[in-house]
């Protein structure tokens, strides 16, 4: 390993501005795109598998089919010792259509096997598609799955598959009854046959009454239609929905589970799990903005509804398990190591004329990805989740990088060297002993994390940070993603800014150069201000606060690629920052499909 430092202690003026000046380039929000569009002459236009092998943005060590477009995971669970992941994936094309659930399997969650497409049109009910939906696993260890199809009439219906052989861990191929599909709109209910899907996991009252939620809208507001049924086969909906909050539009992938309140648990249960100590989160993926939110709160078994707590914030500007790329997510309980895993799919950030463009000439093939599983567990405040990489993905780390304990003096940048820097995992961890820096916070900028990380970041100069890592970077810092950390003085307490900044991610203009940001429920007094970011090519996932905050980026550098990328750990504010530890590591390739 070895550290240079470009920046010498007597760091000169015009170093210093050259170095503020990096981040002052203020850029556009993403924009909002409703629902699927439909490119019917594109669909069947297949991207080149062999040719995307050797891709500069392709992951290596994320979930991604070998070629064509996916979306939502599906069905995860474990089964006789084997992970499933289901996924939503159009078998001829580069762009969304034709959508199967595409399966693999693994031993890890790590490396990945493909199977043939599980689910894929093949009676009425699902046979203009077969979309998303949940797995669950019935007493004596039966699996089943209900999914959302689309049936000639183009109405969302849900639909129901069993395992053909259970003697199979595997799991390859699945069966349907022609009692399909289970719950559709009628003129009674009153459903949107064009807002009804995407079914969760089942879960078994203390009344032996299994409940299924399915996410769907009356207007703007936000349903999570709830069913129940003795034998999973026969459906009644409830005449109340779990929950509803106005003005947020289509619930899509409703996922509601129970977490664990004793302090310091870790423990993930078992979806049908309730009593003291217990509460439950509601986490849904919004249609209009394509950002997720999640409540937690209390099931009322006896009235059969979800309260979320009070205080709670409903709509996108609440908890979010990811303020950057992460959508249509969904957990399962893991009941081999106790613990509840998160999956979510993080959507390219080009065009879709680029994606055909890309998956024609092969010579930028569009890469799907999944983030990588995350553990998820209930803070011990009781107020938000906390989101930890699976400690599997830890047996692809190799040569470990040790920075010693140091002062990263205000203005300076150190470079991490010796680790293959696009293909790595970085973890940090910063301690301010001097806090006086601090700008004061205004308080109208509690629920504006994104915008201040996007536009305000030059404005912090003066203060304590940023301060953080640069990865995906260039020497002389033509190219680089930084993640970083702000602090204010907020009152007589400190609020602590991380913000994931891709406005100088690429040379290339066209690409997205959105900013993500969000406030960490961390005391820098008390407490040292950890990051983990994981490096995959193209997706920087960085975990704030040991997780209590994360944002996943997708960036396409066009030199900071290969060992034209580097990692630097620097201080832009004016204060002096210890680094208390820092570690990288490479990472190994691991076998996805
Ligand atoms: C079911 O799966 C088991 C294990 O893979 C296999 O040995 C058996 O032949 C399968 N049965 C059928 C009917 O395919
Ligand atoms: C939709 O909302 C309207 C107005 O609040 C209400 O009258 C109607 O019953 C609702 N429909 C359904 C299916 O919930
Ligand atoms: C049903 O949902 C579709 C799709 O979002 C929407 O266009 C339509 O207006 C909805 N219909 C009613 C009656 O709300
Ligand atoms: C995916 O990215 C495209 C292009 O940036 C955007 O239009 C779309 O809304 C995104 N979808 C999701 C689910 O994030
Ligand atoms: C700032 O302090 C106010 C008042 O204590 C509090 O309500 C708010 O949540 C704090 N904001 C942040 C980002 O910490
Ligand atoms: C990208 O944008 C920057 C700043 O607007 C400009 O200086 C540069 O010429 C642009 N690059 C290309 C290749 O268009
Ligand atoms: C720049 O990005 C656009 C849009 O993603 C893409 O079409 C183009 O090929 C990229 N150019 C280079 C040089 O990578």
């Amino acid at each position: 390993m070895a550290i240079s430092s470009p920046y010498s202690s007597s760091t000169s003026t015009s170093l210093l501005l050259c170095c503020i000046s990096i981040f002052s380039l203020l850029l556009g929000h993403g924009r909002v795109e409703a629902s699927h569009s439909v490119y019917t002459d594109l669909q069947n236009s297949e991207s080149l598998p062999g040719s995307s092998r050797d891709q500069p943005y392709r992951t290596a060590y994320h979930f991604q089919p070998p070629k064509n477009w996916m979306n939502d995971p599906n069905g995860p669970m474990i089964y006789k010792g084997i992970y499933h992941l289901f996924y939503q994936y159009n078998p001829k094309g580069a762009v969304w259509g034709n959508i199967v659930w595409a399966h693999s399997t693994s031993t890890d969650l790590v490396n990945w096997t493909p199977h043939e497409p599980a689910i894929f049109p093949s009676q009425p009910s699902d046979i203009n598609g077969c979309w998303s939906g949940s797995a669950t696993i019935l007493p004596r260890d039966k699996p089943v799955i209900l999914y959302t199809g689309i049936n000639p009439q183009k109405q969302q219906v849900q639909n129901i598959a069993f395992p053909k052989n259970l003697s199979d861990p595997y799991l390859v191929e699945w069966v349907k009854p022609h009692t399909n599909p289970l719950m559709a709109p009628t003129q009674n209910n009153m459903i949107n046959s064009s807002s009804f899907r995407d079914p969760t996991t089942g879960w078994l009252g203390p009344d032996k009454v299994w409940r299924v939620v399915v996410g769907s809208k009356n207007q703007s507001r936000g349903l999570g239609i709830l069913y129940r049924s003795k034998d999973f086969l026969h459906w009644v909906k409830a005449k109340y929905p779990l929950h509803s909050a106005p003005g947020t539009g289509m619930w899509e992938c409703p996922d509601f589970f129970p977490v664990s309140t004793l302090a310091g648990s870790r423990v993930g249960l078992d979806t049908s799990a309730h009593g003291s100590h217990v509460k439950h989160v509601l986490k849904v993926s919004l249609d209009d903005t394509k950002k997720e939110y999640y409540t937690i709160g209390v099931y009322d078994l006896v009235k059969d509804i979800y309260v979320p707590d009070a205080g709670s914030i409903e709509g996108d500007s609440g908890l979010r398990y990811d303020y950057g790329k992460f959508y249509a997510s969904k957990t399962f309980f893991d009941g081999y190591k106790s613990r509840r895993i998160l999956w979510g799919w993080i959507n390219e950030s080009s065009s879709v004329g680029d994606d055909v463009k890309k998956g024609w000439s092969g010579v930028q093939v569009t890469q799907y990805v999944q983030a990588v599983p995350r553990a998820i567990w209930l803070h011990q405040s009781g107020k938000q989740l906390v989101q930890w990489p699976i400690q599997e993905l830890e047996t692809l780390r190799t040569g470990k990088v040790n920075v010693p304990s140091r002062l990263l003096k205000g203005g300076s940048r150190i470079e991490v060297s010796g680790v293959t820097a696009s293909q790595a995992d970085v973890e940090v961890a910063f301690e301010v002993p001097k806090l006086g820096k601090a700008q004061k916070f205004d308080p109208s900028w509690t629920h504006k994390a994104q915008d201040l990380c996007t536009q305000n970041v030059a404005k912090t100069r003066g203060g304590l940070g940023p301060f953080g890592i640069m990865v995906l970077a260039t020497e002389g810092l033509e190219e680089y993603t930084a993640i970083y950390f702000t602090i204010f003085k907020n009152h007589s307490r400190y609020a602590v800014l991380m913000c994931s900044d891709q406005s100088k991610s690429s040379l290339n203009n066209s690409t997205d150069k959105a900013n993500y940001g969000v406030f960490l429920n961390v005391d820098p007094t008390k407490e040292k201000i950890s990051l983990r970011t994981l490096v995959d090519h193209s997706i920087v996932e960085s975990f704030g606060g040991e997780g209590k905050g994360c944002i996943t980026s997708r960036v396409y550098p066009i030199l900071a690629t290969g060992g034209g990328a580097h990692l630097y750990a620097f201080n832009n504010g004016r204060e002096d920052v210890q680094i208390s530890s820092l570690s990288a590591w490479s990472m190994r390739k691991a076998h996805v499909n």
